[in-house]
């Protein structure tokens, strides 16, 4: 018995399309502490948010499957539940925030009552209680005048004002652990930093564990404590936030810090996930590439204190 709060062994979500087979997360092993904020970090397309709605059990069916691996949560494998005891740990035990706001939020509901649901889908309340709960629970997230505003309607709010509800609604069951999907993305920078400092609070207050999914590195750097690089549907590094930005060791890992810091994209382009790639998926874009590279695919090597990459380099 370990102490992590979720493992992901192997982990494959396949989606069956009429080109062909999408292997959006090939593989891939992740780990989770309690209370602790693990980075998923990438560029577009690499199976970062699949990788969360795999654990969800969110895929789109039928087209997408989970067709291998273990996702195991408090201890079990949450792959074997059925539907019905999946619904209870959704929302009660794993929230989640979504990629697009505007997609979860009903333009068509005042925001009480859409926090009221998400509430009562885990706790049965009396109307006045619910109301003051609402209330608590929107004031706690830094919505200003709460009481006046759960008549408000999605579009009243501005975006940071939007996401404080999706966070209330993701909080409503009083999870152990919270994914969010890139939750600052769509926000200019100021307001980027007040929910980035929203988060950091409630996590503290709560102990709650993350998995905040970004293709941001600063957004990384200022929450995470341990990051996984992701890239073509695989883990290509795993470490500790500190070591990752000190000493980055895949080639992917490096091109995307470099992007950033000398503003020098990465050349080349994200594979298609339709064509099979042999050997490392990065090989066409990597400055380091090796004969070998080309031929086969890299497994984990672990360097100190837990770091890992998925490259030839370190073989
Ligand atoms: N419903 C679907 N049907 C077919 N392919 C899909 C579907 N959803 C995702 N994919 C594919 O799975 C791969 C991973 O997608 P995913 O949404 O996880 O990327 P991401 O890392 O979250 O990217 P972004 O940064 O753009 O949000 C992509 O190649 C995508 O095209
Ligand atoms: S395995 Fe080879 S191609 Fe892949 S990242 Fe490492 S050096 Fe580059
Ligand atoms: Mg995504």
């Amino acid at each position: 018995m370990n102490n992590w709060l979720l493992t992901i062994k192997g982990l494959k979500t396949y989606f069956f399309t009429r080109w062909g087979v999408v292997k959006a997360v090939d593989d891939i092993d992740l780990r989770l502490g309690r209370g602790e904020t693990l980075g998923l970090v990438g560029e577009s397309g690499c199976g970062k948010s699949v990788t969360a709605l795999s654990i969800l059990q969110l895929v789109p069916r039928p087209r997408g499957r989970i067709v291998g691996g273990e996702i195991i949560f408090q201890g079990k494998n949450i792959l074997e539940l059925l539907d019905e005891q999946m619904r209870s740990i959704r929302g009660r035990e794993i929230g989640m925030i979504f990629q697009e706001p505007m997609t979860s939020l009903n333009p068509v509901f005042n925001i009480g009552s859409q926090v009221l649901e998400a509430l009562c889908a885990h706790k049965k309340f009396t109307k006045k209680e619910a109301k003051s709960k609402v209330i608590e629970l929107l004031t706690s997230v830094g919505m200003p005048d709460a009481g006046k505003r759960i008549k408000d309607y999605p579009h009243q709010l501005s975006g940071g004002m939007r996401q404080r509800v999706m966070i209330a609604m993701s909080l409503a069951g009083d999870p152990t652990l919270l994914i969010a999907d890139e939750p600052t993305t769509a926000l200019d920078v100021t307001i980027q930093a007040q929910i980035l400092a929203l988060l950091q609070r409630l996590r503290q207050q709560r102990g709650l564990a993350m998995i905040l999914i970004t293709h941001d590195l600063g957004v990384i750097a200022q929450t995470a404590d341990n990051v996984a690089v992701m890239y073509a549907g695989k883990v290509v590094e795993y470490t500790a936030v500190v070591t990752l930005f000190a000493d980055p060791k895949h080639p992917y890992t490096v091109g995307l810090l470099s992007s950033v810091s000398e503003r020098r994209p990465i050349t080349g382009n994200v594979p298609n996930l339709l064509e099979e790639i042999s050997g490392c998926p990065f090989h066409p874009r990597c400055p380091s590439v090796m004969k070998i590279c080309r031929k086969q695919m890299p497994p984990f090597f672990a360097l100190a204190d837990g770091h890992q990459a998925r490259c030839w380099l370190y073989g």
